[in-house]
């Protein structure tokens, strides 16, 4: 609830709590809000938790958005045909679905063929299977957009870039999975946010757009950025470390470990003129500023004590 502080006397803003596997509670959502778009955004999304466990996500993943289309159905079949017209369904999906790029220079279009390595991305594969089936079965008026690794503010301590943050800054090690050759295109948070909504608002219905940062690099490359803008930022004071690099940690291969990813992203910048602001040098520092001036939202989520927040203004 920390993370939505910002907007909480927001009167266009309301948050309700619910999972999206109760159908029941979905519906009285849908009754309730009469909503015009939805962006269905909940997943779990991180793959070593997949690879530990993937019963969760075979759960939200697939489960979840088997009923919020459901319900989608449901409430669209009961609109009036001016808000018919305007219904969207928009799914957020992943790179990932795509699977693997090796040592290749190809980059991932729309028309890829989905070839997913772990529970998790094949849980999201499923996931647009179903969504793409809805609107062509039941002609609900569907999106998708799949996007490459997201960073920035708000991003919670589980994904490499906010792990690497604040393990450094607690002078723990920064763990490197395998060689540190592994490739990934950085999105920044907020051009994300700016795609999905030019996506949700002028996106043509029943297609799909890629939606990549245009900056591939190495997982080493990212984390020695990330020590350096540290060591200006925050110099260490912990003993016998001198620059954050130090801190650096090779350690065992994620299993099925897929080597790149890199998207294609020339079809929403023709169809739709969205195209990234930041680099991953601006998104970086800003991404580094935010967890130095937060430390309490980190600290809540690493304690736990996030999960037992309150709802206010519920
Ligand atoms: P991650 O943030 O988990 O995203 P994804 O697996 O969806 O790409 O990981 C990004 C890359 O960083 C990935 O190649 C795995 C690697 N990685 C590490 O080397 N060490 C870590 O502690 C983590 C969490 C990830």
């Amino acid at each position: 609830m920390e993370s939505l502080e910002s907007i909480e006397g927001n009167e266009r803003y309301v948050f309700e709590r619910a999972d999206i596997c109760n159908n029941i509670e979905i519906r009285r959502i849908f009754n309730q809000h009469q909503p015009d778009v939805v962006m269905h955004l909940a997943a779990e999304s991180h793959v070593d938790r997949s690879i530990e466990g993937p019963g969760e996500f075979i759960q939200t993943n697939i489960m979840g958005t088997y009923q919020l289309l459901e319900q989608s159905r449901l409430y669209y079949s009961g609109l009036e045909d001016r808000k018919k017209g305007e219904f969207r369904f928009h799914h957020i999906s992943t790179d990932e679905v795509y699977g693997d790029l090796g040592a290749t220079e190809i980059l991932f279009t729309e028309k890829t063929s989905y070839d997913p390595s772990s529970p998790y991305s094949a849980s999201k594969a499923s996931s647009d299977h179903l969504v793409r089936a809805w609107q062509r079965t039941f002609n609900l008026p569907t999106l998708i957009t799949n996007c490459s690794n997201n960073y920035g503010p708000y991003q919670f301590p589980e994904k490499l870039i906010p792990l690497m943050i604040l393990n450094a800054l607690e002078g723990r090690e920064l763990p490197i999975y395998g060689d540190g050759n592994q490739i990934r295109d950085w999105l920044y948070v907020d051009d994300h946010a700016r795609a999905l909504l030019h996506v949700a608002l002028s996106g043509e219905v029943g297609e799909t757009y890629n939606i990549g940062g245009h900056n591939e690099m190495k997982n080493i490359e990212v984390i020695k950025k990330i020590c350096s803008i540290l060591d200006e930022l925050c110099p260490s004071k912990i003993k016998g470390v001198t620059s954050y690099e130090k801190l650096i940690t090779y350690v065992d291969d994620r299993v099925g470990h897929d080597v790149r990813y890199a998207i294609d992203a020339s079809k929403i910048k023709t169809e739709l003129n969205w195209m990234p602001h930041e680099t991953f040098e601006t998104g970086i520092r800003k991404t580094v500023q935010w967890y130095l001036d937060n430390r309490t939202w980190s600290d809540h989520v690493q304690d736990g004590s996030y999960q037992s927040q309150k709802l206010e203004g519920i």
